[in-house]
């Protein structure tokens, strides 16, 4: 039995336009995931053919759930757990809701902590402190070690990133979420441009493309589609109740389907644009490309002094990574923030001050388990490397296997269609038709997520993934 209780905030913010929307839901996609972690897993994971395999997963699971994701807030008008709870008839499903709430929770803490460290870069860079790194990642390592490692410095950062988050959450959907994004989207694309112009101006440049671009199947292998699978999620901001709650701010003029497309179309385009200027640039410096996760915050700081303008080619580079966290960031913490506001009545400013303090606290604790004081020794990581590790490779896919689970098994095909063609002028095929495709789809995407959920068990528990089982 469904129960279609109306939401009862009857004054509930909607998004100002659909290029809003638009912006707004590739913000939240756009992230450190973009520009930061899939360059050098393209990279070090044979290149195109790895670009291949994670386009296939966003297109197989990303998309259906996406649009799964929208579907459920805009037929809500509700956050996570309200539109579960209400989808649902008030039964368990519910607490596929609170998931979402608590790894908004987990994320956030240790995303806030990056988040500081791309404005501390941004700040270095900007008064030339990159300078006395040229041409020397030793140096330049021991420098972020050294940074991330300290008890004070990266905390204030992080509570200044934090306030960022905060002060536009506290404004609302229409003048904070979506004016942020309508001023940062565009700034991120117009200067990843123009580093990409650059980096593919200098002498030996183009190496650069073929590194990231052209397909090397033989470094393909099982663990790199796992992590394309893991990333389809992290990066289209999936599996946590997000893109509900975005949805729930949609009016039913808009079309979903090509919406979900445009967000899918720019999370890509910006992560090959990100990961174009990376290694332009790299390769013409003749710097070492499979630095890894080091890349962005220990290479580029040793080469971007030696470019031409490299003070604000450097600048540049870490104000794009810093706004594309931040609009990550602010997506995460309205889904909390939703959460109170719709379900316990608190004013939007209780809810953002409350829980972007507590969070900030939680971060604080983060950030000082990468130096002296690792509160999780016993685990043999960081603190922070936990969260990360249980956020991407747990939570987010669990949250995102559900969902696909609960639409086949609770809300039914049928009524996910009907939700999907509001907005919809051309039809070209039977319904029929679409019912199939989009059961087709979920669940394709539930069974690969739950092999992925299974394989990262087993990995954990016994040390022996499914494919190293298979004897890959
Ligand atoms: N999509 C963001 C990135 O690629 O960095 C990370 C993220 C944001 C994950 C929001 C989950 C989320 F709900």
């Amino acid at each position: 039995m469904r129960i279609q209780k109306e939401n009862p905030m009857t004054d509930r913010e909607q998004w100002g336009s659909r290029l809003g929307f638009i912006l707004a839901a590739s913000g939240s996609a756009v992230g450190l995931g973009n520009i930061w972690k899939y360059p050098h897993m393209a990279g070090q994971n044979g290149g195109a053919a790895f670009t291949v395999v994670y386009l296939i997963c966003i297109l197989i699971v990303g998309l259906p759930i996406l649009l799964g994701e929208l579907a459920i807030g805009r037929n809500t008008k509700l956050s996570p757990v309200g539109a579960f709870n209400n989808l649902s008839g008030l039964s368990n499903w519910k607490w596929v809701g609170f998931l979402g709430v608590a790894s908004a929770f987990v994320i956030l803490s240790f995303y806030g902590v990056v988040g500081g460290w791309t404005l501390k870069y941004t700040i270095l860079a900007l008064s030339g402190g990159f300078d006395a790194l040229s041409g020397q990642p030793d140096i330049s390592g021991e420098v972020f070690s050294e940074f991330i490692g300290s008890s004070f410095q990266p905390i204030m950062w992080q509570l200044l990133f934090m306030s960022f988050c905060i002060g536009i959450i506290v404004k609302g959907v229409k003048s904070g979420i979506e004016s942020g994004a309508k001023i940062m989207m565009p700034l991120i694309l117009v200067i990843l441009g123009l580093l990409v112009f650059k980096g593919l101006s200098l002498e030996g440049g183009k190496k650069g493309l073929e590194f990231l671009f052209k397909p090397k199947f033989s470094d393909l292998n099982p663990s790199s589609i796992v992590m394309a699978l893991g990333h389809a999620f992290f990066t289209l901001s999936l599996g946590m109740g997000t893109m509900v709650t975005y949805g729930s701010y949609l009016d039913k003029k808009q079309n979903l389907f090509s919406s979900a497309i445009w967000v899918i179309l720019l999370d890509t385009f910006i992560a090959m644009l990100a990961g174009t200027a990376i290694f332009t640039i790299v390769f013409a410096m003749g710097a070492d490309p499979s630095a890894g996760a080091g890349l962005i915050f220990v290479v580029l700081p040793t080469i971007f002094p030696q470019i031409g303008g490299g003070v604000i080619w450097g600048t540049l580079f870490f104000f794009i990574l810093f706004m594309a966290a931040l609009t990550s960031a602010i997506s995460i913490l309205e889904v909390i923030t939703a959460y109170f506001v719709d379900e316990k009545g608190w004013s939007r400013n209780k809810a953002t001050l409350l829980f972007g303090g507590v969070i900030s606290l939680v971060g604080i604790f983060c950030s000082l388990s990468l130096g002296d004081f690792n509160i999780t020794n016993f685990m043999q990581i960081s603190f922070f490397d936990f969260l990360d590790e249980l956020s991407s490779k747990y939570m987010l896919p669990i949250g995102g296997a559900v969902t696909a689970l609960f639409i086949l098994k609770k809300w039914s095909i049928p009524v996910f269609l009907d939700e999907l063609l509001i907005g919809v002028k051309e039809k070209r095929y039977e319904k029929s038709f679409y019912q199939n495709v989009l059961r087709i789809c979920l669940i394709t995407s539930s069974l690969i997520v739950c092999l992925f959920i299974i394989n990262e068990a087993f990995d954990l528990l016994f040390d022996q993934s499914l494919q190293k089982m298979a004897g890959f």
